[in-house]
């Protein structure tokens, strides 16, 4: 899909379909009053008939309007002007997508975001156009997101092909580089998407790397290095190994550095989870959805489209993105209940539910990402099904270790409506990992969850500025809409946008 930005006058435009606002009540928006005008007010005859109400996110598509140069208008109903929230302007926006892609246009121009869509979201760093673009453009993404790739006959794609952000004024610099990052962005999460929703039969450790190799290969910017069971072994990363004991597919550890500022700049290290089937292990998990559980690398899937996105920016910033990843199985080469194991930190761990494999992989991972001696440090996780209970599918779970960094991401998440939200990392939680006879126990029980398993990371975290995101709630979606959501790259790609002041 092509995006682009232009000041045109809607009336002129020659496309397959305009798109206009109209408000509740039947008020046109500045660029449906413009059609109205020319249109003999077939807009207004239409609206006083009762057609279209203008209710927040309704749609009424028309054709071969009198005067007017595009095949169709859209007109898409905005709601009162005063509760346009960001969650409806994004509703509004994901609702005008669906009906143009129900159509035959292959270019369309929408004259969204000269209204107030998404004001709320105006902040210091981005105004409320560019955060309008950018949900457009996510939302024409998903709109056209197809997940049948693996059907015998995959639905015919959308005629949808190219689409222009149109203006009533002159479009700003700054508005036309949020659109690239946007596009980027788009690309990134379609990536985490599709990698996301591949079953774990094809999707498995070696086939991540595989992907991660292709993606050094693409871009000049970005080296890509695969560390084999036998390095790990080396390295003393006992407590990454002992989860994929159980499975047939040999574990990897991908690191993707991607280097677009001077090579003396500490970078920022993402650390994604990348189980790509996690069954619980000999712990095993109870049957019921349990094919969900190929969605438990979201967290490298997601490292992965963040990186891809900023290396087609050219971000001004060296980023490092660390995957372990393995397979959790049963087997008679399991690791039980019970066993005890050395991790790379030396600190050893009582593994009390082989179920709790996330921590166990990424406190390696967490450990070697020191080697990078890198400035910020974030993991990326569907880590606990407790996350799910306390957050639902709404906000991801951030904890860290500094609360300037909790606050950036934060803002991050608001700005690109990715959003998280911040539990406590307090020592009074820590006691709750003692064991009898390791230095820690793998779980905390059953009360608060995801905060024990953020205690469990934090104590291999100490040597540098780290957040973590848990993200069980927010990668993929259930029942009927099951599928990846490509979460939480905006809102990392939006944090590394950022901190390259761009
Ligand atoms: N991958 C799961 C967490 C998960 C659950 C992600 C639901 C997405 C949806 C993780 O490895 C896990 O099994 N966690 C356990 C931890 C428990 C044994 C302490 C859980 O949440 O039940
Ligand atoms: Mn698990
Ligand atoms: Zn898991």
């Amino acid at each position: 899909m092509e995006f682009s930005i232009k000041q045109s006058n809607p009336e002129k435009q020659r496309s397959g379909c305009v798109v206009v606002g109209v408000y509740e009540g039947g008020k046109l928006s500045p660029a449906a009053q413009a059609l109205d005008k020319v249109a003999a007010h077939h807009l207004s005859d239409l609206i006083a008939r009762g057609d279209m109400n203008g209710k927040s996110a309704s749609t009424l598509l028309l054709h071969k309007l009198p005067g007017i140069a595009a095949e169709r208008v859209l007109l898409v109903g905005l709601g009162k002007a005063s509760e346009l929230s960001n969650k409806a302007s994004v509703e509004i926006l994901h609702a005008a997508f669906a009906a143009l892609n129900a159509t035959a246009a292959k270019d369309a121009a929408l004259y969204v975001i000269d209204e107030g869509v998404g004001k709320d979201a105006a902040t210091s760093t981005s105004s409320g156009q560019a955060w309008v673009i950018k949900q457009a453009v996510f939302a024409a993404a998903e709109q056209a997101f197809r997940a049948d790739g693996m059907k015998s006959k995959p639905a015919k794609a959308a005629a949808l092909k190219s689409i222009t952000f149109a203006t009533l004024e002159k479009p700003s610099a700054a508005l036309k580089n949020a659109l690239d990052q946007a596009v980027a962005t788009a690309h990134g999460m379609e990536l985490a998407k599709t990698l996301g929703n591949l079953p774990g039969n094809i999707c498995t450790p070696t086939y991540l790397a595989a992907r991660a190799l292709a993606l050094g290969k693409a871009h000049k910017s970005i080296k890509t290095t695969v560390l084999e069971e036998k390095d790990m072994q080396k390295l003393g990363m006992g407590s990454f190994l002992s989860v994929t004991r159980g499975s047939e597919q040999p574990a990897k550890l991908i690191t993707l550095e991607y280097n677009g500022a001077n090579k003396k700049q500490k970078p920022i290290v993402l650390v994604g989870k990348g189980i790509t089937f996690d069954s619980g292990g000999i712990s095993l998990k109870p049957g019921a959805e349990m094919d969900e559980m190929k969605y438990d690398m979201c967290g490298a899937a997601s490292v992965l489209g963040t990186i891809q996105a900023i290396a087609e920016m050219g971000l001004k910033l060296n980023v490092v993105g660390v995957v372990p990843t393995c397979e959790n199985l049963p087997s008679g080469r399991a690791t039980k209940p019970g066993d005890i194991v050395t991790s790379m930190s030396g600190q050893t761990i009582e593994i009390l539910n082989t179920d709790a494999e996330g921590r166990l992989i990424l406190c390696d991972a967490l450990t070697y990402s020191a080697k990078f001696k890198p400035d910020t440090v974030i993991d990326i996780a569907t880590l606990t099904g407790a996350c799910v209970i306390a957050l639902g599918h709404v906000a991801s779970g951030l904890f860290s270790n500094e609360d300037k960094l909790a606050k950036e991401l934060l803002a991050a998440g608001e700005q690109a409506y990715d959003r998280a939200w911040q539990l406590p990392l307090w020592d009074d939680y820590q006691p709750l990992l003692d064991s009898n006879f390791a230095d820690m126990q793998n779980i905390g029980g059953r009360a608060g969850g995801t905060i024990t398993a953020a205690c469990f990371l934090s104590r291999f975290t100490k040597d540098y500025r780290w957040a973590h995101l848990d993200i069980a709630g927010t990668a993929h979606k259930s029942g009927k809409d099951k599928g990846a959501t490509g979460r939480p790259v905006p809102l990392l790609t939006q944090y590394l946008i950022n901190r390259a002041g761009k």
